[in-house]
């Protein structure tokens, strides 16, 4: 077992410093002369021996010293774990803590620690998960002895990857109940401040697109207040200096394993340094402890890469499949989809399903999916969400019925689900107006006509379970659209005290994790993709759960270049529906070729979501070859390597990508042209991830084979982009290692 979680005492016993490493990062703290506990370095790996890099402490006028004696000793410069409030550090606190009497200060300083072997799991939270010989957990506890109050500190490395996770569980061990106003999952203090900050921000329709911003003096907040991780914010932070590109430099990132509110913040402090800090939204939120009870926060994914962002997305992406995700799904193939949705919206009947269902399996698609409008009697969004049963008036003999018939077809069947919703006009509303979240005397605020489900209580998510288990024993559901289709307002709790009202943005939360945890234990081998609006509430704490997540609502071919690039900066492409939809576009009304749609949504796990059966000939022989191709190719195209290599920006509007076998031994390379210009100047791509000893066949993915080339030829002088013409015309190429070829010399 190598050794990755080091710790030595200072030779005159006044302090102690731990050293987390692999073969890519070192991780340093040292538990200061007063007990405080310091951050060191957190970056590429620094020879593991070295144990001697200390705080460095120098005397500043104006600031507070709390040990008199030192007065070269202040909070306000030392670099932190976990700082917290009200005795002289005035940069922003990890941690905030009201006791019984009022007081609102804390002092916490380090009391022991633990190393555990492997990666412990979190009661309630999604988390990451690793054998025993894979990672090794380092658990600091903290203490305040006034307050009474323990806070232990996390940190697992894992075997080969830049990447420790952090979480943080406070208990309080006093009579007395405290209240926690702010228990950030992770603080850490950078050194400096030349950093650019990376967001992946947008709105409903053009989410996670990458936004640099660079850092300057006060604080950069990029948070959600909308109950859910949301389509305007990621829950990611990105610290990057200001030469990273996606082939080259450092960065750092923060994600957090967490579905709802959040906060991530990047301070920095006047002497230039760095603060960054990630957990749930401390805005409305207080949670009580009596005593013995503990707060556990989620986990946060602390991600460092020196090779430039492609490289750390890769981390990111070879990391969530390995441990995070932990549906049976996370390394198979996942199936070609067609959907109905944008087909018919909700205007369907088992004949139109079934015609749209056999020209699927004509062409080889392998599942259909049955969206928005099946159940209770919803004919539009005005009704019925919380009526979990099947319109037989729309759909005669049921979901069975409906699904025996896809099933002979030789396609799987799945399902759309809303389940966190209640429709003001539904059974369900009827018996129980009390189940949804509201506050006594105000207006419930209807979105999309719908209720958001109190999921906070018990009794809800027990029906909840219930309802669902007898759903998806009923029919054969082999696939799950899990969808959520509004933003949580008047958040209270009819069953909560009046004290506990602002814990229920959080225990929402928790509440659906536990919905989840019971549905996707229960059926192991159903493939769920969640959705909320498209991409909602795409975060590691959904994928924890379901290995996909429905990327956005917006499916034109253009838009999507970039909504992909920025998800995938992050999560896997095995993690990313993407669809072919119908031209005009339903979102901006674009006209993009066939050809160019599928190239861009065989960037996810692939899939069509328009009516099949009105495509003329041609369109529909395309529709065959893709799904023909996607599924020769997809081991590479879910799970290769990915490499951004072009991106649209004020420079270009060509946008370029591959995928790399892990063998390097084949690629999937896609071009798009955008906007196309006169004249253009020859277009080469230099190829990335290939192997330079190799030699390689590159063939259009039509077959047309356009030569042999060495691996550090297409690296260095670049593949040479065949001439095509057209605005939204794209090329794919099938990249093939042959045997017995050698270079000229
Ligand atoms: C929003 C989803 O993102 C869509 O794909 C579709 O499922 C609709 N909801 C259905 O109401």
């Amino acid at each position: 077992m190598p050794v990755w979680i080091e710790h030595a005492d200072v030779e005159d016993g006044s302090s102690k410093r731990f050293h987390l490493h692999n073969d890519k990062i070192s991780y340093m703290m040292e538990v200061t002369h007063e007990g405080d506990l310091a951050h060191v370095y957190f970056g590429p790996r620094i020879d593991k021996t070295t144990l001697s890099r200390r705080t460095p402490e120098v005397q500043r006028a104006y600031t507070a010293n709390p040990n008199p004696v030192c007065e070269a000793y202040t909070l306000d410069e030392l670099p932190q774990e976990y700082p917290t409030f009200g005795r002289s550090d005035y940069r922003e606190p990890a941690f905030h803590l009201v006791q019984a009497d009022g007081g609102r200060i804390s002092h916490l300083t380090y009391a022991s620690y633990e190393v555990v072997q492997g990666k412990p799991s979190l009661q309630g939270l999604p988390h990451t998960h690793a054998a025993d010989g894979e990672a090794q957990t380092l658990v600091l506890q903290l203490k305040d002895e006034i307050a009474k109050t323990e806070v232990h500190l996390s940190y697992t490395i894992f075997e080969g990857h830049g990447i420790i996770v952090r979480s943080v569980q406070v208990i309080n061990q006093g009579d007395d109940p405290v209240v926690l106003d702010r228990v950030m999952s992770a603080s850490i203090d950078l050194p400096d401040s030349d950093f650019e900050v990376v967001s992946l921000s947008g709105s409903w329709g053009r989410e996670r697109t990458v936004k640099r911003q660079p850092l300057v003096s006060g604080t950069v907040s990029l948070e959600s207040r909308r109950g859910t991780s949301s389509h305007q914010m990621n829950p990611f932070i990105g610290l990057v200096r200001a030469d990273t590109t996606d082939g080259h430099g450092h960065a750092y990132g923060m994600n957090l394993i967490y579905s709802g509110n959040f906060r991530a913040f990047a301070e920095v402090s006047q002497f230039a340094t760095t603060r960054v800090g990630m957990g749930v939204q401390p805005f409305d939120f207080r949670y009580t402890l009596n005593r013995g009870e503990s707060f556990q926060a989620p986990e946060v994914v602390l991600s460092f890469g020196s090779n430039g962002l492609n490289a750390f997305s890769q981390d990111m992406h070879a990391f969530y499949q390995n441990h995070l995700i932990r549906s049976v799904w996370r390394n198979r193939s996942r199936p070609i989809l067609v959907n109905n949705w944008e087909a018919t919206y909700f205007d369907f009947d088992t004949d139109k399903l079934l015609a749209i269902a056999k020209q699927a399996a004509d062409v080889g698609i392998e599942l259909f999916v049955l969206d928005d409008g099946w159940f209770g009697g919803r004919s539009d969004d005005t009704s019925s969400l919380g009526d979990w049963f099947v319109n037989e008036s729309k759909l005669p003999g049921g979901l069975q019925h409906l699904a025996q018939s896809i099933n002979d077809l030789g396609m799987k069947f799945g399902l759309w689900m809303e389940p966190e919703m209640v429709s003001p006009n539904s059974d369900l509303y009827r018996r129980h107006p009390d189940w949804c979240l509201h506050v006594a005397n105000y207006s419930r605020t209807e979105s999309r006509h719908q209720l958001v489900l109190d999921l906070s209580r018990q009794d809800v998510t027990n029906w909840l379970k219930e309802r669902l288990t007898a759903l998806l024993e009923r029919a054969s559901i082999a696939y799950v659209k899990w969808d959520m289709n509004r933003n949580l307002t008047e958040v209270a709790s009819a069953v909560q005290s009046s004290a506990r009202q602002q814990e229920t943005w959080h225990r929402y939360i928790i509440g659906l994790y536990d919905v989840l945890e019971h549905v996707t234990t229960r059926f192991p081998e159903v493939l769920f993709e969640s959705c909320a609006g498209g991409g909602g509430r795409f975060d590691p704490g959904m994928l924890y759960y379901m290995p996909q997540t429905w990327t956005s609502d917006d499916t034109d071919a253009v838009e999507r270049i970039e909504i992909q690039f920025g998800t995938t900066l992050l999560y896997p492409p095995s993690s990313m529906g993407a669809h072919v939809s119908a031209v005009p576009n339903h979102q901006v009304g674009r006209l993009t070729p066939m050809t160019t749609r599928g190239h861009v949504a065989m960037a996810g796990t692939f899939g069509y979501e328009l009516d099949l059966t009105t495509l003329d000939k041609e369109d529909l022989a395309e529709v065959q070859r893709q799904v023909a191709f996607y599924k020769k190719w997809r081991t590479i195209l879910q799970y290769g390597r990915l490499y951004r290599l072009k991106t649209v920006d004020k420079h270009s509007s060509d946008a370029a990508w591959m995928s790399v076998s892990h063998d390097s031994s084949a690629a999937i390379v896609t071009y798009v042209r955008v906007l196309e210009a006169p004249q253009p100047p020859l277009r080469r791509l230099y190829l990335q991830g290939l192997n330079p000893e190799f030699t390689y066949e590159v063939k259009l993915d039509t077959g047309e084979s356009l030569g042999h080339f060495g691996g550090l030829e297409l690296g260095n002088a670049g593949l040479l982009m065949p001439v095509f013409m057209g605005d939204f015309s794209s090329k794919m190429f099938v990249l093939q290692k042959v045997d017995g070829e050698f270079y000229l010399a």
